[in-house]
């Protein structure tokens, strides 16, 4: 059970004591709509400033450029500085540029390559934490995992994580090489780990890093409206923003601001103060590019939420309350956990 008297300390990932909230720099490469990379470097040093240590992006985010955004900060930092941190990173998904459809690759070869071009990017000579992104049903498990393995014998890569896979694919793959991190979406309005992932990294010791924990900007003050993004912003054919499913969900975004307004809080800093209490195992890595949003972000590790605010967020995200899918249809290509 956790103590609710207290703030969160730091939690354990790939060998490290980090800040229990890491950052998620994806929306300043895609995905959300226009960045500005002078804004995200910003950000990215106001976090570090601020205690953050656990960076996250991948290859496909920008298709480059958001792994270059994080090699030009790292470069920026003191050596001393630099190894205090956990910059994560991923391989897997291949996309045209410009396109959100994507094929899987988790050949040995492509890992490899994927690899070379991410510690290129990031100008760094090891990864601190390598993630497959999503899983190649056509590459045996095992192999995957051995190709990692070798990485980190190479001392290319420093621990191995994977994104989206189900909790018997976690077991089998723990079972070949340790595995550092699982990387899935949690959050209030995004539950499903809680059946069988969470529990098993539990029992394995593995780290579960939460992804999408401010539901794309849903749990926040300034949810998003489908027709209002960007033609670009992904958030547009989301499932769980349309017609009827979208009118459904505005009501659930309307009562946790409502119990965020009645704490005198930002909805973000309730959102993730929900996440770290309920689960004190868990590393969010909320996305920003802002660094104002950043620091209401952060006031939630200061922030602790009484056990009937949080028995009342549960009550308001009750099985069966979110409408709609949490992926379009292309995004769901190899997503083990449905
Ligand atoms: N493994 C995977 O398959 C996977 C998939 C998706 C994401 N991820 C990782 O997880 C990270 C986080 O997820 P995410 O970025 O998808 O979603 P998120 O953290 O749930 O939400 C990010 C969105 O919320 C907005 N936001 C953040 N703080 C806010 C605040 N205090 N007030 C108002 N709006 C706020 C951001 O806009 P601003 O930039 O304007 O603040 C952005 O639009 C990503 O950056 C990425 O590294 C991994």
């Amino acid at each position: 059970m956790a103590d609710h008297t207290t703030t969160p300390g730091p939690r354990l990932l790939a060998g490290h004591s980090v800040h229990p909230l890491g950052l998620g720099c994806m929306g300043m490469s895609e995905f959300y709509g226009p960045s500005d990379d002078a804004e995200s470097l910003t950000t990215l040093n106001a976090a570090c400033d601020l205690g953050v240590q656990h960076f996250d992006s991948a290859d496909t985010y920008g298709f480059g450029h958001n792994e270059e955004l994080l090699g030009r900060f790292l470069r920026s930092l003191a050596p001393s500085q630099r190894d205090t941190l956990v910059v994560a990173t991923k391989f897997g998904i291949v996309r045209q540029r410009g396109q959100y459809q994507r094929r899987i690759d988790n050949s040995p070869a492509y890992i490899r390559q994927a690899c070379e071009a991410s510690l290129r990017r990031l100008g760094v000579e090891r990864i601190g934490l390598y993630y497959c992104h999503r899983r190649d049903a056509q590459v045996p498990l095992a192999e995957m995992v051995g190709a990692l393995a070798d990485l980190v014998r190479e001392g290319k890569i420093a621990a191995i994580g994977l994104s989206e896979v189900s909790a018997d694919s976690l077991r089998a793959a723990h079972a070949v090489h340790p595995i550092a991190a699982v990387q899935s979406e949690y959050s209030l309005w995004e539950r499903g780990a809680e059946a069988e992932v969470l529990p098993a990294a539990l029992s394995l010791g593995v780290a579960f890093v939460a992804y999408s924990p401010l539901g794309r900007s849903f749990l926040t003050d300034q949810p998003p409206a489908a027709q209002d993004l960007a033609a670009d912003d992904f958030r547009r054919a989301l499932p769980r923003l349309q017609g009827d499913a979208g009118a459904a969900n505005q009501r659930l975004q309307q009562s946790v601001a409502a119990i965020a307004g009645r704490l005198d809080q930002p909805t973000a800093a309730v959102a993730l103060a929900w996440l770290l209490q309920r689960q004190p195992h868990v590393l969010p890595i909320p996305g920003t590019r802002r660094a104002g949003h950043l620091r209401q972000n952060l006031a939630a590790c200061h922030l602790v939420l009484p056990d009937a605010v949080l028995a009342e967020l549960d009550h308001v995200f009750r099985a069966g309350q979110v409408a709609g899918a949490r992926y379009p249809d292309a995004g769901w290509a190899g997503v083990e956990t449905r």
